[in-house]
């Protein structure tokens, strides 16, 4: 395992516990990409590069370049040579022309795996990882690509990123930096992304590629609720246990492009990076761009692999926070119990009550700060309303604190409302267009953060904050996406670094507040679930995975997000009925095992809320607890989908080592006439005895997962139900 060249055939090997991936390089020093797939346990050639072959007449007799550039599967191709299918670099040199051709020059082959400037990284001991770096150059720019491959062999991952380095003396500007590609013969793909909106984010969608193009992206300065930074290509017989799967993620918050692309010669090229649209990065003399990380990996086992491999990888390898693995505090967010109607007393008075019903801690969402009693006010403007804080913030955390509950508190820090204090003062601090108006959204604009000073005032805003009373917990919301892209001090050549900028300036805020705050449980969230990715997964352990808290609506947000995602990182609340969004009603069990899939809390005025819903709320903060060390390092897997046209939802939690599994089960619409379901489960010990909690009842291993575990399809919709198997001794 790991990784190897082989000189003789200028191959490099990377090796994971279940897969290799081979690179080859072509006699004129292309980096040419061989094989990704099942592990190959005997070497490994290059003919699959086809270097001989002539695809079409006129290059009969011998290679031509435009023909052969146009067809060889590459690693990293850049634009404007004769590879006409979507190029990952291009490069525009001092004259003004756009063309680049990569050349190798040397490798490094080291244990361990550095990080990434400013942004975002997986990371490994040196025995858990092992990178390559390919250094390619164009001769004529004098431009240095550094292309950066990390083996994670326990998780069957590989890491890319890309570095380029100006080291020439002329001025070159990069209008595409993409994070990594993967050419490969077509196998009938289809390509599964996650898709949807404000309210419906991450929902699955599967379909066969064709011809030409086809993308997910995001040109909204995030990485959104509409499409999501993950791509799979997958063959067609592929399940949740059997096919083959390609896919990728990518560890950055900002603008991206995802894309398969069927070229003529029936080839699929998958590449993703930051969207080359509003993109344009200035390289003078001697300086370098990093481009950030993409996450692959393969299963030759379908999307249930797929998906323990990323789950493992995140929790292992970028995952940071100290609170992963700790007894996450079963919150109470007032968000949809008060809106902005709130002062300290009615915060005092759900304390109190969520104290005697066992949550541990009190989050103050959107409100209490500035002039805001609605949302068209006061972002960038972070002084205490003492009109509804009335006795002042330390205050108000001392009382929660006595109540015997932690203390959480809301921020926007990456935004400013017109009516503001802040925007009187530095109007130019919204991102705008010179001499434009720029548009307003939930009628705020976009702190500029690409311009130093404003991410100093913004961090110190909430750093003073946090600083002045013991708040465990900060929900860092960002309520609407960028457009008027313009910054006010950047020059005419650097408008289109502005968007980028801008991703790094909410990456130093976040890594300057967990560094300064060690302790704190950072949640993210944006307008709901727009902000789910893997580079915010870098600095906060869990996400706000959607405002939509309807049980039914978060069985597909959570099966798409958990697609990708460890369930430990995905922000679930019970809220009220009907619930605010859709209406529905649901019953108070099913809304809380549906949320204990993630971050457990509550989000309704428990002052409010019928007694016999308010008496079962302690048994749920326990059952949370029982089974969070399992929920948070155990396997999943997906038994049953609702959103794939089930009338029912399952998800099974397995422990690593089979000696329990947690089954939920959801009964979305009852059947009329129809016999019980065998829930077939996995993960289990076959010859091993289970029994299930609660019960006498005993089954072997192989039983529960050959034959199944029955559900009866009882009277009622949106009825849930838990049974957790417990290994014999
Ligand atoms: C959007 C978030 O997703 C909600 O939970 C809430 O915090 C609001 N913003 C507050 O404005």
């Amino acid at each position: 395992m790991g990784i190897k060249y082989v000189e003789e055939k200028k191959i490099f090997h990377l090796d994971t516990g279940h897969t290799t991936y081979l690179i080859g390089l072509s006699p004129e020093g292309y980096v040419g990409h061989i094989y990704y797939g099942r592990r190959l346990k005997s070497g490994g050639s290059n003919y699959l590069l086809r270097m001989n072959e002539a695809p079409f007449t006129p290059s009969v007799r011998e290679r031509e370049k435009a023909s052969f550039m146009d067809f060889f599967p590459t690693e990293y191709p850049a634009g404007g040579v004769g590879d006409y299918r979507e190029s990952c670099l291009d490069v525009r040199s001092a004259s003004g022309s756009v063309g680049c051709e990569l050349i190798f020059k040397e490798y490094r082959i080291f244990r361990g795996k550095p990080g990434l400037a400013g942004l975002p990284a997986s990371f490994g001991r040196e025995g858990e990882v092992e990178t390559l770096e390919l250094v390619c150059e164009d001769a004529l720019l004098k431009l240095e690509v550094t292309l950066s491959y990390s083996v994670f062999a326990d998780t069957d991952v590989i890491t890319r990123s890309v570095r380029v380095e100006n080291r020439g003396e002329e001025h070159l500007k990069l209008e595409k930096v993409y994070s990594a590609c993967l050419d490969m013969d077509n196998r009938e793909f289809e390509m599964l992304t996650l898709v949807g909106s404000w309210a419906r984010e991450r929902h699955i969608q599967r379909g066969r590629i064709r011809c030409g193009k086809q993308m997910v992206s995001s040109t909204k300065g995030e990485s959104s609720h509409q499409e999501h930074p993950f791509l799979a290509l997958v063959t067609p017989e592929t399940t949740e246990e059997t096919g083959e799967v390609y896919a990728m993620n990518f560890v950055y918050s900002g603008n991206f492009m995802a894309q398969a692309e069927l070229s003529q010669f029936r080839q699929v090229r998958m590449t993703m990076g930051i969207h080359a649209d509003y993109f344009c990065w200035n390289l003078r003399p001697g300086e370098s761009f990093q481009a950030p990380e993409a996450v692959l990996t393969y299963s030759a086992e379908g999307l249930g692999r797929m998906t323990r491999n990323f789950h493992d990888f995140y929790r292992g390898h970028l995952i940071r926070s100290p609170h992963q693995y700790a007894k996450r505090p079963v919150l109470i967010n007032n968000w949809e119990a008060t809106y902005f109607d709130f002062n300290s007393e009615k915060l005092l008075e759900i304390a109190r009550e969520a104290k005697k019903a066992g949550i541990e801690m009190l989050v103050m969402d959107d409100g209490w700060f500035g002039k805001r009693n609605f949302d068209d006010s006061s972002l960038g403007d972070w002084t205490v309303n003492e009109e509804k804080i009335t006795s002042g913030l330390p205050d108000l955390v001392r009382k929660v604190n006595e109540i015997g509950l932690q203390f959480g508190i809301w921020f926007e820090p990456e935004m400013i409302s017109p009516d503001s204090e802040l925007y009187r003062k530095h109007p130019d601090w919204a991102i705008q267009i010179a001499g434009r108006t720029p548009a307003q959204s939930r009628t705020q604009y976009v702190l500029d953060l690409s311009r130093k000073e404003i991410v100093d005032y913004a961090y110190n805003c909430v750093a003073k904050i946090l600083r002045s009373a013991p708040i465990a917990y900060v929900k860092w919301d960002m309520n609407r996406q960028l457009c008027d892209i313009g910054g006010a001090c950047l020059d005419r050549e650097s408008q289109g670094e502005l968007m980028h900028r801008y991703v790094l300036g909410v990456y130093e805020m976040q890594e300057r507040l967990v560094t300064d705050f060690p302790e704190l449980l950072l949640e993210n969230c944006s307008g709901g679930g727009a902000r789910f990715d893997p580079g915010m997964l870098y600095y906060s352990p869990q996400i706000w995975c959607s405002d939509n808290v309807d049980a039914v609506e978060r069985l597909r947000i959570q099966e798409g997000t958990a697609l990708v995602y460890p369930l430990s990182t995905m922000g679930a609340h019970v809220g009220d009925c009907p619930n605010h969004i859709v209406g529905r009603n649901t019953p108070f069990d099913t809304r809380a095992h549906v949320a204990m899939a993630g971050a457990f809390g509550y989000e309704l005025d428990i002052t409010k809320i019928a007694e016999e819903e308010r008496a079962k709320i302690p048994a749920q903060v326990e059952e949370y607890h029982r089974y969070q060390p399992l929920m948070q390092r155990g396997d999943y897997y997906r038994l049953a989908s609702w959103s794939m046209e089930k009338p029912y939802d399952c998800w099974e939690v397995a422990s690593k080592d089979g000696s329990e599994a947690l089954v939920t089960f959801v009964q979305v619409l009852a059947e009329p006439n129809v016999h019980s379901y065998a829930l077939r489960l996995k993960g289990l010990l076959a010859q091993a005895e289970y029994v299930l909690e609660g019960t006498d009842q005993t089954w072997y291993g192989e039983e529960l997962m050959q034959c199944g575990y029955l559900v009866l399809s009882g009277q009622g919709d949106f009825r849930s139900s838990r049974y957790h198997f417990v290994k014999k001794q």
